[in-house]
């Protein structure tokens, strides 16, 4: 597909925007970089447009999308009720790694965007490449993560060609994304404000502007529904099986033997702290224990690197929930596909 040259620090070329701009006028779909992951952007208003994401992905039709803005003034074109909550936390957090459900204005975008719901998720990117992106094409954004459906989501322009080459209209390379985990999708529409997907920004920093809010409860657990649909879904695993190995290094270790005894390549997936501790066919640092956005930033990339080298089982070390850890630990476990072993039970 037709790509853009890597945008070297941010520095953006105008003309080549503009050229991926009258791409996605052209109803045609284009990945981009944003802060978080790179998303596969498509004009919001038009069935064909959207129809190719989902195509393109391989992307279940009941999973709805995020639309993307690059300006305030876009969301009355999306939604006539904004939440006090809501309200604040835009002033807070946008642009930045924060999408929030609104009511939907009728009609406002293709209905393929929202999966027949009556509310809408919005975001506005933290990112110059995107904002620029938006702002030329002048149209609201319909993007999901652009990687295919269940693979980990992308944190450089290769992960994206990786997946999607030969199917979307072209790519705009702006290096790799700084957060490395999607937003946070959070829902102020009801009394209480729920999360329903955490992300780059943390729990405790939205209750630092808005006081309490929910976590949504099927987050964690397979047999509740969860409110917001792609939460349901098989994600971000990489083609080795992986387990969550909740434990000391050298418990973890020991799994790692065994498994390596009957003859499977075995890989882990650690910090940086306990990295040279362990022997295995491949040991992979994800970052620093005492620096997690660390870990958030290199997650993805580690779990696709992974299925380069081959392995045929992966364990991992287990990450705290505080602060950006509560996203880490969501998509790990979904990635595991929810297989736990602990040392202590
Ligand atoms: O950081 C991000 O959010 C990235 C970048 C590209 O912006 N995008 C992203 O999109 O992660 P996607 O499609 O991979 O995830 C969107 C999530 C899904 O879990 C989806 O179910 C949820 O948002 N969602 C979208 N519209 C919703 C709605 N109206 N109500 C509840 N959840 C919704
Ligand atoms: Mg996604």
């Amino acid at each position: 597909c037709w790509s853009v040259d890597k945008i070297e620090d941010n520095k953006i070329n105008y003309p080549q925007l503009e050229e991926a701009a009258r791409f996605l006028q052209n109803n045609e779909v284009v990945a981009f970089p944003t802060e978080t992951v790179y998303g596969l952007g498509a004009n919001a208003q038009s069935d064909e447009a959207v129809s190719k994401i989902f195509a393109a992905k391989g992307r279940p039709a009941d999973n709805p999308l995020i639309v993307h803005i690059s300006d305030v003034n876009q969301l009355r074109e999306l939604s006539t009720v904004i939440p006090e909550k809501s309200e604040q936390l835009m002033n807070a957090f946008w642009p930045g790694p924060l999408t929030l459900i609104f009511q939907k204005k009728a009609g406002a975008v293709s209905e393929l965007v929202t999966a027949g719901l009556d509310t809408i998720a919005v975001r506005m990117p933290d990112h110059p490449v995107a904002l620029a992106l938006i702002s030329a094409a002048d149209l609201p954004i319909a993007a999901p993560s652009a990687n295919r459906s269940g693979k980990p989501s992308p944190t450089t322009a290769n992960h994206v060609r990786t997946d999607l080459d030969g199917s979307i209209a072209g790519i705009v390379d702006g290096g790799p994304t700084g957060v490395g985990l999607e937003s946070t999708v959070v829902d102020c529409t009801g009394k209480t404000p729920v999360i329903l997907r955490p992300g780059g920004v943390s729990k405790e920093e939205i209750e630092a502007v808005i006081g309490k809010v929910e976590i949504d409860q099927a987050l964690m657990r397979l047999e509740e529904k969860p409110k917001s649909p792609g939460m349901k879904y098989k994600h971000y695993a990489p083609s080795a099986p992986l387990f969550l190995a909740d434990g000391d290094q050298k418990w973890i270790q020991a799994l790692v033997n065994e498994k390596r005894n009957e003859g499977f390549k075995v890989g882990v997936l650690t910090s940086t702290e306990s990295y040279p501790q362990y022997d295995a066919d491949i040991v992979l640092d994800c970052g620093s224990r005492f620096d997690l956005t660390t870990v958030a930033h290199n997650l993805f990339h580690t779990l696709r690197s992974f299925d380069e080298e081959q392995v045929d089982i992966i364990f991992s070390e287990v990450f705290p929930e505080e602060g950006v850890g509560a996203a880490i630990m969501n998509r790990l476990d979904k990635a595991a596909g929810h297989k736990w072993l602990r040392q202590n039970i």
